[in-house]
């Protein structure tokens, strides 16, 4: 009976393939975040669900270059898999030769990023600044796909700005190249992360007959209710969530069980928000190199306990002690001053 009932599950679970990587059905995918999305929050995230994440962003430059900053991003362990590395550039060459050293870390998957708006980049023609020279785009993925063997995916926006959302143009144009998933944040360069993200245009590329691979959606994803909404509206194969995750890993867990279920899990106690913040920031210690461990938990901590009454004064000696030991303490202190409330 049991065999009977694993079997049926088999046939009917309707899995998402990137390449040769298989998900679960509505697959809930962790953002890349500069500075965020690190080995100590990916192990945090990957306990509450999360079912594929990306490295931070690579530059391709740095890269090739042996960058101490670029390789230590290249940093994956077993319990994240599966895993992409993304990279990003602006000379085929250079992101040619980054694919292929990343492909040697064992990722899953190869993501280029086409998105990022930070003027730096965008203005070198690098992460969105490609989203105004189409045909380099298009060669540089159709380079990188022959490049390496693993699965390569896309991570762009809607377009430059609201003149050019070029982005169902482009999408059949990178599908053809060979890439394995499309994953589109909505919202355009010029936006940065202001206003709201659209999906319409990402819903319709969904829709597109043509389109063959997975298309992620991304963009103000924030509770489970609108992780439902943005899949029961607009059909995408899974969705992204970056922001929302950051002080709240566990909403990984809550989406899925609101899909499962229509349920909202009870939130969290403090008690069990300290638990997950002290073993983060163990990681986040072991992992970085110096201070970066403690400057770069900063941002976690301040989210992680956002909302709890007369919190202030605690919350500014967490977000600038420099001694791990002390912020220790003061974890324990939250837990004794606050630790039965909800989070
Ligand atoms: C701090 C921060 C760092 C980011 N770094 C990256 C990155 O390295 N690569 C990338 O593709 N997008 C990056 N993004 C964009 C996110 O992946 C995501 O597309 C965006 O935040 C919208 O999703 P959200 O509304 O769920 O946050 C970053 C966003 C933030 C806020």
């Amino acid at each position: 009976m049991l065999v009977d009932i694993l079997s049926l599950q088999q046939i009917y679970c309707i899995l998402v393939k990137i390449g040769n990587i298989e998900l679960r059905d509505k697959p809930l995918l962790l953002a890349p975040m500069e500075d965020v999305t690190d080995p100590s929050f990916r192990y945090i995230c990957k306990r509450f669900g999360a079912d594929l994440m990306y490295t931070e962003f690579i530059s391709s430059d740095g890269l090739i270059r042996d960058a101490k900053k670029s390789l230590a991003k290249l940093d994956i362990y077993d319990y994240e898999r599966p895993i992409g590395i993304q990279i990003y550039g602006h000379l085929i060459d250079a992101m040619v030769e980054a694919a292929k050293r990343a492909e040697e870390a064992g990722p899953e998957l190869i993501d280029i990023n086409f998105g990022c708006p930070v003027k730096k980049i965008a203005n070198r023609g690098a992460g969105s600044g490609i989203l105004k020279n189409i045909p380099l785009m298009i060669e540089m993925t159709q380079a990188i796909v022959k490049a390496v063997k693993l699965p390569v995916t896309v991570k762009t926006r809607l377009g430059w700005d609201e003149e050019s959302k070029i982005i169902a143009e482009i999408a059949e144009q990178l599908q053809d190249t060979g890439i394995k998933a499309l994953t589109i944040h909505g919202r355009t360069r010029s936006q940065l992360y202001k206003g709201s993200a659209d999906w319409t245009l990402i819903g319709e590329i969904k829709n597109n007959p043509r389109i063959k691979i997975p298309i992620i959606g991304n963009g103000d994803i924030k509770d489970a209710q609108t992780a439902k909404q943005m899949f029961d509206t607009y059909g995408v194969d899974g969705i992204m969530i970056g922001r929302a995750s950051v002080g709240r890993p566990w909403i990984f867990k809550e989406i899925r069980h609101f899909l499962d279920t229509g349920e909202i899990l009870p939130p969290l106690t403090v008690n069990e928000t300290v638990a997950l913040a002290e073993e983060q920031f163990s990681r986040s210690l072991e992992w970085k190199d110096g201070m970066k461990g403690i400057f770069e938990m900063r941002r976690h901590f301040s989210l992680y306990f956002k909302g709890l009454s007369h919190f202030k004064e605690t919350r500014l000696k967490l977000v600038t002690s420099k001694e791990p030991d002390e912020i220790f303490g003061l974890l324990h202190e939250i837990r004794d001053k606050w630790g039965e409330k909800e989070c």
